[in-house]
């Protein structure tokens, strides 16, 4: 990219044209990466930089190479690797962070420093103990370092919401002169509303000297739940790049949410007239990706990527998605990289949907069956969270889903030892009479007792996912376990609900093993890894 050419203009409300557009500055690396239990290796890193370059982001700031040999690293991997994407590094305005970042830098076919200093009078107090005029001073020989040590230079003021917008104007006018494209107002600390930072960001476009040669930029903290808000704001408001994190995560409460920003742009297109580069189908793979590497989900209702983002319970809402998605969606799930929406059968649901899903399984009840049906999916529906398609099925056969066997669970036992290792015994019964017993040692309790199963039944379970969490609270808090198991090209869930973990995961897969073990009566051996 060149700065020179390729600046931004005031907001105009037309139709999109290039200079309307609004850059992505992914800061997953760099301000995500440094929040408590989000930190990758370099190898996750790249891995992460390949995948923001294919989504289409213009900026990504790969680290802060000063910070340690790591950080350093990762930076030149990802600035060597990268064709498309410019790489950015941090660094404080002191030479030997511009230093390392411009080595770091060095082999990227697109670079960027990004400088920054605190400008508020409390930073400027208690932090740097500097007075203005040293913080002026400081800023400028600061992007003048980094002017010959990259393509190109974003200067930012660190708490800029919080400093006077006079001072501010100093500061960036003296940073643009000094050769800074880029001038980023973060709000440092989570602490503006949209009508400030809208007021803000007029007065900055107003007053900068030669605001018309400059991409001003967001970069929004989420501590009173606003960041998403406040950069949309901000763009309303003529700033040209806004700083954001996959799945929002970041210094204390995050950042601006990246999917939530590019899908409110693009949603609401005519409300903001401007538009993005990115290949929006990515934005589901990309988050991801993220969970996978760093071992943090999303919630589950999280805005765009959460689980519940294109799925409908309530009747009332699932009778008016079969009429038309329109009614209660506003994106279409395939926008953002989700394959379809999903219509959760539930204790809320209703007949259309669950008529709807039985006909997709192969079931086409008359109106007589399909009371029974209903009535015991109803049943069933109070006792658990979801029901899937191999529950419709017993239901639709006529079967209890929960109930049948032909495996029981008689005991079980678990210990945990010192170091590590659990071991698990289990007595199962079957309904041709045999009663197994088995035990087994695995790397923890649960991975013990699945183990245990396994034996006694003759079972390998390939689990792909597996989930516990709280159902209530307290000390007699009641344990969900829902766990997923591939066979024969098919999922296979089974849940389980106990005051012991242990047991609520027995069940579990003890559902599994059974509801295969219906469904293909001389079972072949069922693939395994353990999770
Ligand atoms: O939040 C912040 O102020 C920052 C700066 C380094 C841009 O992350
Ligand atoms: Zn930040």
């Amino acid at each position: 990219m060149n700065p020179e050419t390729d600046v931004a203009t005031p907001t105009t409300g037309r139709a999109s044209t290039a200079a309307e557009r609004v850059r992505i500055f992914d800061t997953t690396l760099r301000d995500g990466e440094q929040a408590p239990g989000f930190s990758m290796d370099r190898h996750a890193k790249l891995r992460m930089a390949q995948q923001l370059e294919a989504l289409g982001v213009d900026v990504l700031e790969a680290g802060f190479p000063q910070a340690s040999p790591d950080d350093f690293a990762a930076v030149a991997e990802i600035a060597r690797t990268l064709k498309n994407t410019t790489v950015c590094g941090l660094a404080r305005c002191q030479n030997d962070d511009i230093d390392a970042a411009g080595r770091a830098l060095e082999e990227a076919a697109h670079s960027r420093i990004h400088v920054f200093l605190s400008t508020s009078p409390l930073h400027r107090e208690h932090k740097l103990g500097m007075s203005k005029a040293q913080v002026l001073d400081t800023a400028v020989a600061g992007v003048e370092r980094a002017r010959g040590r990259c393509h190109e230079v974003e200067f930012s003021a660190e708490d800029a919401l919080r400093t006077e917008p006079e001072f501010l104007v100093e500061v960036f006018s003296a940073a643009l002169e000094a050769g800074a494209t880029t001038l980023n107002a973060p709000d440092t600390v989570g602490y503006t509303t949209p009508a400030e930072i809208v007021a803000l960001f007029e007065y900055l476009r107003r007053h900068v000297r030669g605001a018309e040669r400059a991409i001003f930029s967001s970069h929004c903290h989420d501590d009173l739940g606003m960041a998403v808000a406040n950069s949309l704001a901000a763009v309303s408001a003529g700033a040209r790049q806004v700083e954001c994190t996959i799945n929002g995560i970041g210094e204390r409460a995050g950042n601006a949410a990246l999917e939530e920003v590019v899908m409110a742009l693009k949603v609401r297109a005519a409300r903001f007239g401007v538009d993005t580069r990115l290949d929006t189908r990515k934005l589901y793979p990309t988050s991801r990706l993220l969970t996978q590497l760093t071992g943090q989900a999303v919630p589950r209702n999280k805005a765009i990527v959460g689980e519940n983002a294109f799925a409908h319970e309530a009747g009332i809402h699932q009778h008016g998605m079969l009429k038309h998605p329109g009614t209660y969606e506003i994106m279409r799930p395939q926008d953002v990289g989700i394959a379809e929406t999903r219509l959760v059968l539930g204790k809320h649901s209703g007949r259309a949907a669950l008529g709807q899903r039985l006909q997709t399984l192969g079931h086409t009840p008359d109106a007589a069956a399909m009371d029974t049906i209903f009535a015991r999916f109803k049943k069933l529906a109070d006792k658990k969270c979801e029901i899937h398609d191999e529950d419709l099925e017993a239901i639709a056969l006529g079967q209890d889903p929960d109930e049948a066997g032909p495996w029981h669970l008689l005991q079980l036992s678990s210990a945990t030892h010192l170091g590590g290792s659990a071991s698990a015994s289990v007595k199962l019964a079957h309904d041709d009479g045999r009663e197994v017993s088995e035990a087994a040692i695995g790397d923890g309790p649960v991975d013990a007792v699945l183990r245990a199963i396994e034996r006694a039944t003759g079972s390998e379970l390939e689990l792909t996912d597996f989930v516990v969490r709280a159902v209530s609270e307290g000390g007699d808090a009641q344990g969900h376990a829902r766990l997923t198991a591939r066979h024969h090209q098919r999922d296979w869930r089974g849940h389980g609900v106990s005051t012991d973990i242990v047991e609520a995961t027995a069940q579990a897969a003890l559902a599994i093993v059974n509801r295969i073990a219906r469904q293909t009566p001389a079972p072949a051996p069922i693939v395994v890894a353990h999770l």
